[in-house]
């Protein structure tokens, strides 16, 4: 069974005892630094806990400390901005890195990669993946400094599309698809309906709106087509056009219309 955890901003709430209106979105301070382009959390951790930040006039020393909206943030006396716009970055991920923050085989990470080449303006903000790619799979990972964007594209509620070519072993048929069009019974449950197309010897082109863990690979074996390769053409209306390792910015029209994220006022 699974147990919500008590997000870290509700844990300090409550450990401060804010008393927020019914319907207030609070904040934590960390996170508000990071996700507005002042400075990436541990970097924020670490000049909170120097006594650098002050909120309302008193220095702050609690990086979870809650923010709300109209509270005076400072940093070294100076007036910050919290308010942000969602940013989207359009990642094409290469082989053998991983979706994660550190790695202990050495590989690297995504993170890493892309602070290679994040465009000039864009270093100070704290970036999430939005969902994970495996170490092998190549191709369109989404980064973003909000994050409720990536709660918007990973929950298989807002049924985003991600499109996937796969190189499998076995002959690609209609018999072998139709299970994956209709829905089949994994371990951890059944999956939706997929649109699945050979799209040559050994090519399968899946497109999925969940993402569970390992789930196209799961489902190509469960249907006899181990997957020696894997690459993400699409997500949602945003197809990959930038080369391997390289990113761009998405337009704020793009993050609207081809991902069908609205901005919360
Ligand atoms: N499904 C997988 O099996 N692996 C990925 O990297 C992404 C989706």
């Amino acid at each position: 069974m699974s147990r919500k955890r008590t997000p870290k901003w509700l844990q300090a709430a409550r450990a401060s005892d804010a008393g927020f209106a019914p319907g207030e979105k609070p904040d934590w301070l960390t996170r508000a630094l990071a996700r507005s382009g002042h400075m990436p959390q541990a970097e924020a951790q670490v000049a909170i806990r120097a006594g650098r930040v002050s909120k309302n006039g008193e220095v702050v020393r609690e990086p979870m400390a809650v923010v709300r909206a109209g509270d005076e943030i400072r940093l070294d006396g100076r007036r910050l901005a919290l308010q942000a716009a969602t940013r989207v970055l359009l990642f094409h991920k290469p082989a053998g890195v991983v979706t994660s923050t550190v790695d202990p085989e050495g590989g690297g990470t995504v993170f890493e990669r892309l602070a290679a080449v994040l465009p000039p303006g864009l270093e100070r903000y704290g970036w999430h993946a939005v969902g994970r790619l495996d170490r092998n799979t190549t191709g369109l990972l989404l980064f973003t400094n909000d994050e409720r964007f990536v709660a918007h594209a990973t929950r298989p509620e807002s049924h985003l599309p991600k499109r996937y070519l796969a190189l499998v072993q076995g002959r690609v048929d209609d018999e072998r698809l139709e299970p994956l069009r209709r829905g089949i019974t994994l371990d951890d449950g059944p999956t939706r309906p997929a649109v699945a197309v050979a799209r040559g010897p050994g090519e399968v082109e899946l497109t999925i709106t969940e993402g569970r863990n390992h789930q196209v690979k799961r489902m190509l074996a469960a249907v006899g087509l181990p997957v020696r390769a894997l690459h993400r053409e699409a997500v949602g209306e945003l197809v990959l056009d930038v080369p391997e390792g390289q990113v761009r910015e998405l337009a704020p029209d793009e993050i609207a219309s081809r991902l069908g994220w609205r901005q919360e006022s």
